[in-house]
């Protein structure tokens, strides 16, 4: 992947259905992200995070809107733009830089939290930018990470048009995609990954990571109606109940994990 200058079809749509909109209704996302974390980290002011893949910039916005120094790394300049826009009707300047995770030095042990959400499913070399996030995080330092869930049968984020389409083969996702939106999707927007949680906690440990915490252990069971709060608490002490709910249940893989 590379960083394109041009206009993306898929950019454009995205733009077209996500860019707009008012920093307050990002906050639930913005505080759900940070409570995750704070399982591990207690996120404070004096802390740097880095949000690789910013969209359109809502969660260095609100950081920054909340005394937090969150500086972002995004591949599309009309993305980045984006958020510039958004930030100065907000009277924010993000800090935010154009850029791909695959290439970018994002430096060594520079960062307490690094947030990936929603974006390592469009990184086609997905492994080498988690070893960079790794090598990236402090000691002690905390990843959150959300991304696809191929075997789901919620519907896709990336594609809903077609029942199960995680389930499809890379190759029969990506034609399918090509014939729908256009052969550019390959250059930004397709998942190039659709993730399983068994791989990804192999990966993460493989990394060195020495706590890999997934949405089970996460989630605030108390804060969930009486059926999902059950089938949580179930999940926890028994681990095919917890294998079934991940792989075939929640719509994406949720992770935190401790360098
Ligand atoms: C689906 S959006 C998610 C944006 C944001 N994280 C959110 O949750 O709203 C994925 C973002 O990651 C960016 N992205 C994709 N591949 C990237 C890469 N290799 N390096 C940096 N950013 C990338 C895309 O341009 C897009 O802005």
């Amino acid at each position: 992947m590379r960083v394109h200058l041009e206009a993306i079809p898929e950019i454009d749509r995205y733009l077209a259905n996500f860019g707009t909109y008012e920093l307050k209704d990002k906050t639930p996302e913005y505080e759900r992200y940070l409570s995750y974390v704070g399982k591990v980290l207690k996120v404070d002011a004096s802390m740097r995070i880095l949000e690789v893949g910013t969209g359109t910039g809502w969660f260095p916005l609100l950081c920054k809107a909340n005394g937090l120094q969150c500086k972002g790394l995004e591949i599309s300049p009309q993305l980045v733009e984006c958020a510039m826009q958004i930030g100065k009707r907000n009277g924010i300047v993000p800090d935010i830089e154009l850029g791909n995770v695959e290439d970018n030095d994002i430096g060594v042990e520079q960062y307490d939290v690094v947030i990936a959400s929603s974006v390592f499913e469009h990184v086609e070399h997905w492994r080498s930018g988690l070893a960079k996030i790794y090598k990236a995080l402090k000691p002690g330092g905390a990843m959150f990470f959300e991304s696809t869930n191929k075997f789901s049968f919620a519907k896709s984020g990336e594609f809903h048009k077609v029942p199960l389409y995680g389930w499809l083969p890379d190759a029969a996702r990506y034609r399918l995609r090509m014939a729908t939106h256009g052969k550019d999707i390959m250059k930004l927007g397709i998942d190039f990954n659709q993730f399983r949680h068994s791989l990804l906690r192999r990966e993460f440990k493989k990394l060195g990571f020495r706590k890999v915490l997934d949405v089970v252990d996460l989630v605030d069971a108390d804060r969930l109606s009486p059926l999902k709060r059950s089938v949580t608490l179930a999940s926890r002490t028994l681990p095919p109940v917890r294998s079934l709910l991940l792989t075939f249940v929640m719509p994406a893989t949720t992770f935190v994990c401790q360098k």
